[in-house]
């Protein structure tokens, strides 16, 4: 059954907050400060080369945060951090298919980073969309391959 916007009225379709990615300069500093401020242990640290960044993860309940660090001054991070500072960087949604949620995305107007799904951290299949067509989000789209 879905209700006037199309969508389904009850139940999310397999879609949900995945994690929220935070741009530090410093990830060790970082991870430090991220246990004493939440009081839960980062339970893995990983270098994605094919992104530039390091990331390390905390799991609260169902969703996790994501710190980002930018493993070279050139990269899309690395600029992030330049331009805007430390701070909220994207949340990423689990879809079932990111592919199809890119086809959809676009197919409504969206524009996007990633036009094919690519290797994330944990071993995700993960796209971005440009926050430019978000209001300003910059937002990722992940699926367990
Ligand atoms: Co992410």
């Amino acid at each position: 059954m879905t209700g006037s916007t199309g969508l389904p009225e009850t139940g999310s379709g397999g879609r949900r907050v995945e994690h929220i990615g935070i741009a530090v300069r410093k990830l060790d500093e970082a991870v430090r400060r991220y246990e004493a401020l939440l009081g839960v242990a980062c339970y893995g640290i990983e270098a994605v080369e094919d992104q530039g960044v390091n990331t390390a993860f905390f799991r609260l309940g169902d969703v996790k945060i994501e710190l980002l660090e930018s493993a070279s001054p050139d990269g899309p991070l690395g600029k992030f951090l330049e331009t805007r500072g430390e701070g909220l960087h994207h949340i990423a949604y689990r879809v079932p298919d990111v592919a199809e949620a890119l086809r959809q995305a676009e197919a409504a107007g969206f524009r996007l980073i990633d036009k094919e799904p690519r290797r994330g951290a944990e071993g995700m299949l993960i796209a971005f969309v440009h926050p430019k067509s978000t209001g300003g989000v910059l937002t990722e789209f992940c699926q367990i391959p």
